[in-house]
């Protein structure tokens, strides 16, 4: 049986190299294919997923991580909230966001993604009452979108999301306001996605990245 619990600090290795495989299973050959341009590539990963970033995280008394463990031991999946820095008028930094949501592509539809992402809204409904909850998602993630919307967010705005110095254009799109789960607690979530496919990249959008997060992919 699948254990969703808090990451604790010696998870840091194995959680930095489940983040790895993730992101790229997901925007790599086997996931979207997002050609990402190797240099910014690396640079993107180093900032994001080596053992010092992860284990700083963990330690992040703002940040908040979550695990699924496999019976094995092994970690499969995770997710990470903290406050929300998402470049939307509405949203502040009293608001949460989702910053990560990852289950490793073999243990998909088992419902861990789900379970993990309750955990998150979950905690931030607990300690940020009656406040939104926002989140980032590439536009041509479908799935992980499905999944919000099944939480009940809903777009509500779009902004710009760099790797390295290349900022992927978002599209119009995702920002969400979830209303069903958190109806009866009052809280208010919205969600905030979307870029373009990558077929539209160009060069010219790396010069746009001034107002854009770096820290992250989600
Ligand atoms: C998105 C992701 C986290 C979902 O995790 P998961 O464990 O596969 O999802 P779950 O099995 O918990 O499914 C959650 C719910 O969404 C539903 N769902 C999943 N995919 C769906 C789809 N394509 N369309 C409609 N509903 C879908 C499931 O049926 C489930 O509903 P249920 O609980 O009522 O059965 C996982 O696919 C993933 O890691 N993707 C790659 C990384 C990623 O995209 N992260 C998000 C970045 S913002």
């Amino acid at each position: 049986m699948v254990q969703l619990r808090p990451a604790r600090p010696e998870d840091a290795a194995p959680l930095a190299a489940l983040k790895l495989v993730t992101f790229r299973e997901t925007f790599l050959e086997e996931g979207f294919a997002i050609p990402y341009p190797p240099a910014d590539l690396a640079r993107f990963e180093a900032a994001s997923y080596t053992l010092p970033v992860v284990a700083a995280e963990i330690a992040d008394p703002a940040k908040r991580n979550w695990v699924a463990e496999a019976e094995d031991g092994r970690l499969i999946g995770y997710a990470q909230v903290g406050p929300c820095k998402l470049p939307h008028p509405d949203a502040t930094e009293r608001h949460g966001e989702l910053y990560q949501l990852y289950v490793l592509r073999a243990a998909w539809g088992m419902r861990l993604g789900g379970g993990l992402l309750g955990l998150a809204m979950r905690h931030l409904a607990a300690t940020r009452p009656g406040l939104p909850l926002w989140l980032g998602v590439w536009s041509g993630n479908a799935r992980a979108q499905a999944v919000y919307r099944q939480k009940g967010f809903e777009k509500v705005g779009e902004y710009r999301f760099k790797v390295g110095d290349i900022t992927r254009a978002l599209r119009a799109d995702y920002l969400a306001e979830v209303r069903n789960w958190m109806a009866h607690s009052g809280l208010r979530q919205q969600v905030c996605l979307y870029e373009r496919p990558a077929h539209r990249w160009s060069p010219i959008m790396r010069s746009a990245a001034s107002s854009t997060r770096t820290s992250r992919c989600c």
